[in-house]
Order: C-alpha cells, then structure tokens, then sequence
C-alpha cells in the first residue's frame, strides 16, 4: 500500500475548487448522496455490511472503526469499485489522545495553558493519522455550568474566555497549518450548540436558551474554533428552543455560515437526523433529511435517512439538486486538500513508529502535571518527604487503568495507563507501599460504551465482599505512616450519558475516608474524577488535597512528581465546584438580583445550605505563594471602541519556582443590559523563579466590552464605568476601575 501524503504547503483554495468542480461534474445524483452518508463500521452496526454499502457508493465517510488493515480494505473497495471511485474519509472519537492518552479536555482547560493543550492535541493528531484516521469528533466546545452533565469533561468547563482559547488551540493542535495536513486530522467542532446547559443536566434533554446567552457564553468557542480554520462542525443532538440543532437554519446557516463565514461541512450527531422523527419535530424520514439538508446539515451521521430519501425527495422536484450539490463541494474539497485521491492507502507499519515516540509520553506527563490543582495543603503537609518508610494507597480507582484514562479509550483500545499505585511505587522503590481498593464503586444503570467493550462488564461485588474490602482497606491504612486516598469517579461515571443527580464522592468512598481519617494519620487526599465534586467533608478534614482529574497515560507518574515535589502544581478550576449537585447551575459570573450580596438576606438563595461555591472558579494552590500587585491602567476613561492596557506584577514570595495564572476580571456597573458581577476576559500562567517579578499585561477594548444585548437585540458596547480585579481566582481583590465614555 502507498504511503501516506507529503503536501507541504497549503493547496491553493483556487486550485481545489477547480479540482472539486471537476471531480462533481460527471458524478450521479446517487454518488453525490453517498459522499453526504457516514455509515458505523463497528460489528455491532445493525443492517448492510459496510463493503458493500461502500461498493455501492452509499458512503462517503466511515466512523467506529479503529482497525488500519480495515481501512485499507474498505478503501480499496471505494477507490476501485465503488462508482465514483471516491476516497473515504475515516472518522473516530480521539478526544484526548489515539494511545499515548493526556488529560481528559476539562483537565486540559485546568492547565490554563492553551500551548499545552495545542501540543496534546498535535500528537493526539499524529497517533491518529498514522494510524489512518483522517478526522476527529474534537474538539468538544460545550460550556457546561451543570456540574452533574456527564460531558462536562469532554469541555473547557464555565467560561466562554477560557474556552475559547481552548478552542482555538486545539484546532490547531489537530489540523497543523490547514485542514487536512499531512500528520495532522481534520478537527470537528462539537456540539453545536447549548448542548452544555440541558435541563437539568440530564444527557440530551432540552436546552432552552435566550440569545444573549448564546452569543455571549455558549457560541464564543464555537467562533473561536471558525476563527481558528476548523475544518468540520458537528451539531447537536438537542432541541434549542424547540428546534433540534439537526434542523436549524438559524443556527447552521445564518450563524455559522451567514456570520462567522464557516466554509466547512457540517455532521450531524449519530443518528440525529432520523432522530427528528423522535423529537416529534419531523413528519418522517423523508421530511427529516428534507429538512436537516435544508437546515444546512451536510453529512448524516449512521441514521440512513440521507440514503433513504434524498434520491426521492430530488426526483419529486422537493428538493433541489443544486442543494445536494452545496453539500457536497466542502466535503469533497476536504478530500482533495487531504491529498487523499492521490494517497488513499495508510501505511500499515506507520502507526508502531510513531507511538513509540518518547516525546509522546514526556508531553502527557507534562500535560497531567500542568493540569492537575491543588485545593488544599494545611500545614505544608505536600509535597511528601521521598524518604516515607511505609505507606497505605487507598481507593476503587489507585489502580485503576480505565479511570485514570477517562472516557472515550472505546473501539478496541487497550488501556495501558500508569496508575496512581504504580506512579506512587516507581517514587518510592525503597519503601513499602501497601495497597487496598476498599468497596468498589459502580454505576446504578450501567452505560451504553459497556456494550462497545464487552471485557468491561464484571458482575457486581456482594455486600459481604465489600464489607471485607472496607475492613481490608482500614487495616492497610492503619499499619502506614501516611495514607494516599485516592478516590473519585471511574471513567464511565462521567462522559456521554454519565449525567447524575448527585455529585458525591459515589459508593462508600466518603465512609471510608472518614474512616481512614479517624486513624489520626496524615492523610492525603487525590481525586480522579471526570466532573467537579461535592468534597465538603474532605475540604474540612483533609489536610492535602490534589484535584488529578482523568491524568491519561502517564497519570499515575505525573500524580507522584506532583505529591513528592518533583512538579509543583499550577492547575486552576476551569469550573465551580459547588457544595452539592442540586446547587447547579453554580458559576462566578450571574448577574446579581434583589440583594447586594453582603446583605444579610442574600443568604436565603437557599435555607438550608450557604450556596456560595466550595471552591471557585479559578482557583488552585501552589507550593509556593505569590503576590501580585502593582496594578495599572495606561487610561481611567476611554471613549467606546478604544482599548486601553492593564498590567500588574506578579512576584514568587516563597522558595520553590512555581507558575501562577493571572487573571483578569471586569463588572460593568450598569448598561443595556444587567451586568454579570465578574467577567474573565484575560489570563497569563506565568512561570516564576523564587524572587522573580515578571509584568503581566492585558488589553481591555471593544473586543472584550461588547456583548448581546436582549433589551436591544443587538451587540453593544455601552458608555458605563467598569470595574477590574486583576488576581489568582475569581474571587480577586486587587481593584481599579475606569470608565467608557460616548
Ligand atoms: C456523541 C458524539 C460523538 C458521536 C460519534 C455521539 O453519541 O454525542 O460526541 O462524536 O457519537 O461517536
């Protein structure tokens, strides 16, 4: 088989039209309808077998396979027998790495390091292509402000700043100079849009949201990731105000590609497009292809209602072809940017090569590093002295390959993470470290992905067993001189339907810290998780405690460079962790209603529970401490569509080097519209040797002072004095203020 493509420099947009122009010219109505089809390759598909779907030309696109001989095969069968002899686009989840796996995106985004995020992506990217995939459902760019939605992980968390520089530098990170270069796959950006704020945080349920809120918080990444040349886009699979994502014109053509000016294609959401008919919005089949197509959707996602019904609806004179002819040119012009009718084939021994890379594993440790937040450390009791004698790992997921992985790892992958157990172990090799897992943790329902690897589903442990477990995991703590509790969610427990009610450490993982606490050891608490959680107790009682979210491949290594003071952490929360789950939506920037909020009656949001956050956004530890000061402003009052610069010093006061993320918050003291009490629209991680001073600077302008309004209906920069909080959280104290002026 011939080898992968070896373009070097972008293919000239002029030059690809032409080829696409001329590739479209002699091709059918039925083969221009297969290159808008993505059929499932996975064995568990019901109906035809993808070869001869794709023989017949009812395929431009395959996803749920993981398998480069089977690619290989599969295009074999479309470049030579299928009747347009069109190259096949291979699609898959790689989400947050192929094999070498890095931090889960919510991870990511703790980093507060869009570099970090660009480069994970990059190898992600390279592992992929070599493996002969050519286009990733990444990034996930759904804010998510409810902290029980299960794909809360898969995102940048709260913040549509954040998230937007996430947004951007993963698209980089996957796509390289242009969509379809060589080492790189094409980026999709997903799920547009709102999908985030589903009522209730319940997977896939409806999402009601007014037009400020999308413009202003919901749609930025998406922007962002237009801005960025994102190749694809992928809609949702939700109503938005009554109207599935599928089958919104005002979303797919007037946003997307009216505004923002996208010239990609767009797929819908597995199978979305039949599912109109589900959400009582289509007639049937027909009238759902008939409307997602016109809607703007390009490629069907496995519902078969593209295949269908498309030859019909053309042949009836409903629809016209020239409709299908739209749809098609992007897909094909990503195609031939990809080089793929020149070079269809991988190479089968590609893949090998370049996962044994070691710069792939050095950059997943980095990442976990960089991502994980320190919420707690009373008495400097971390980092932990390497000369420990004897210590207990306690916890369901210390050595658990798949939740230290995260989501995602489906379609034949082979977890092959370091585990906290291991990475612990390698730090110690003189000590003994003992290990107990304590009761196991599961889901009440189980999750549809267990289907997809059948080797996950393992009967449920009895009552007694986990009773032997608890009392096993007490006693191996009781015999340490310091214990490691790890606890927190399993892969499955956040993700794709992995929403829940509540977010509580699950099982009896809360019993048994307690337990393990009351042994008067110190204790160090290390939480894998895919969502924020409701730690209360532990935020009280134990004295370290490391957010390590889902670390990827070399999790197990980097929790330990981190616990023994080999990294000293820099992660910050990307979202609010609330004090319970029925506290979401819980986020730094509401706007504020009826009582100041150092009124005595502010505090009856809710009787029964003060609602301020556990901890805030943006807010992680060090072991060292900073001091930022010195704050400036080069004007205290501009004119609407000035900019003006703020700088501030940020100083390393202790003596360990550390990184500290600058942030910058605004509040708008009146205008068109309410006002959120803080908006992020600036943040600078800044590495700083014991001593050091660096000057961090930010520009404040119509970029960062415009917004939807509702009263007006339109974007508006207002005349209003504003505030500014330049610090380490969102809660920041250090002040100035200037004013816009007409
Ligand atoms: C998910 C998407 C994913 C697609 C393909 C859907 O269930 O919502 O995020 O890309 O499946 O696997």
């Amino acid at each position: 088989m011939g080898n992968a493509a070896t373009i070097t420099s972008v293919p000239s947009q002029a030059d690809i039209a032409a080829r696409v122009e001329a590739i479209l010219g002699p091709m059918s109505l039925a083969d221009k309808i297969g290159q808008l089809v993505q059929i499932g390759g996975a064995d568990f598909m019901p109906g035809p077998k993808p070869d001869d779907v794709i023989r017949q030309g009812g395929a431009g696109s395959v996803l749920w396979l993981n398998d480069t001989k089977k690619f290989n095969e599969l295009q074999k069968i479309a470049v030579e027998e299928s009747p347009s002899k069109i190259p096949l686009l291979f699609a898959l989840d790689v989400i947050h790495g192929y094999r070498t796996i890095f931090p889960v995106p919510l991870a990511m985004a703790a980093s507060w390091d869009p570099d970090t995020a660009e480069q994970a992506q990059s190898v992600a990217a390279k592992e992929a292509r070599a493996a002969g995939l050519h286009w990733t459902f990444g990034p996930m760019l759904d804010i998510a402000r409810d902290v029980r939605w299960g794909r809360i992980v898969e995102g940048a968390g709260e913040d549509p700043v954040l998230g937007a520089a996430m947004a951007a530098a993963q698209v980089r990170g996957f796509q390289g100079p242009y969509p379809g270069a060589p080492d790189h796959v094409i980026a999709c950006a997903k799920h547009f849009a709102g999908y985030g704020a589903a009522d209730g945080g319940r997977d896939y349920d409806p999402v009601f949201l007014p037009e400020a809120q999308l413009r202003n918080v919901y749609f930025p990444p998406f922007k962002a990731a237009v801005d960025a040349g994102v190749g694809t886009f992928m809609s949702a699979y939700m109503d938005l105000n009554n109207v599935p994502a599928a089958g919104n014109p005002w979303l797919l053509r007037d946003v997307l590609r009216g505004e923002w000016g996208f010239r990609g294609f767009v797929i819908s959401d597995a199978f979305a497009v039949g599912n109109l008919v589900i959400q009582h919005f289509a007639r049937d089949g027909r009238d759902a292809a008939f409307r997602a197509l016109s809607a703007g959707l390009d490629m069907d996602m496995a519902s078969g209602a593209y295949l269908e019904n498309l030859a019909g609806l053309v042949e009836d004179g409903t629809l016209d072809e020239a409709i299908i002819d739209a749809a098609v040119r992007p897909i094909l012009a990503l195609k031939v940017q990809m080089g793929l009718f020149e070079h269809p084939y991988a190479d089968e021994d590609l893949l090998d090569q370049v996962i044994a890379l070691p710069e792939h594993r050095d950059a997943a440790r980095r990442a976990a590093q960089r991502s994980m937040v320190l919420l707690r450390n009373e008495g400097g009791l971390l980092p932990l002295s390497k000369d420990l004698k004897h210590v207990a790992v306690i916890g369901p997921v210390a050595d658990s390959m798949e939740a230290t992985e995260g989501s995602w790892m489906v379609f034949g992958h082979q977890p092959a993470a370091v585990t906290m157990l291991e990475g612990i172990r390698a730090k110690l090799p003189d000590a003994r470290v003992d290990y107990a897992p304590g009761p196991e943790i599961r889901r009440d329902y189980p999750s549809f992905f267990e289907d997809f690897e059948p080797g996950k589903k393992k009967p449920a442990q009895t009552p007694e067993a986990a009773e032997a477990a608890f009392q096993t995991a007490v006693e191996t703590a009781q015999g340490a001189d310091l214990v490691i509790m790890v606890l927190g969610e399993t892969d499955l427990m956040a993700g794709e339907a992995a929403s829940r009610g509540s977010i509580d450490l699950p099982g009896r993982q809360e019993e048994l810290l307690k337990t393990v606490v009351a042994l008067g050891k110190p204790v160090v608490l290390v939480l894998l998780n895919g969502r924020p959680l409701s730690i209360n107790w532990a935020a009280e009682h134990v004295p370290a405690i490391l957010e390590a979210w889902e670390p990827g491949t070399e999790g197990g290594h980097a929790v330990a460079d981190i616990l023994f003071g080999d990294a000293n952490p820099g992660g910050k929360l990307p979202v609010t962790f609330p004090r319970s789950g029925s506290h979401a939506p819980l986020y730094y920037a509401r706007t504020l209603t009826h009582q100041p909020e150092d009124h005595f009656m502010y505090r009856s949001r809710y009787w029964d529970s003060p609602t301020t956050p556990l901890y805030p956004f943006g807010f992680g530890l060090s072991y060292t401490t900073f001091e930022i000061g010195n704050l400036k402003l080069s004007a205290s009052q501009m004119k609407v569509g000035e900019s003006l610069t703020v700088t501030a010093d940020v100083t390393n006061t202790g003596s360990v080097a550390g990184d500290e993320v600058v942030q910058l918050y605004i509040h708008q003291r009146f205008g068109s519209d309410s006002r959120p009490m803080r908006e992020l629209k600036g943040f600078e991680r800044v590495p700083l040797q014991p001593g050091e001073t660096k000057t961090v600077t930010f520009e404040l302008g119509p970029d960062q002072l415009t917004y939807w309004s509702s009263s007006l209906g339109q974007w508006v920069q207002d005349a209003a004095p504003f505030d500014v909080w330049v610090g380490s959280d969102s809660q920041a104290t250090l002040h100035a203020e200037f004013e816009v002026v007409a």
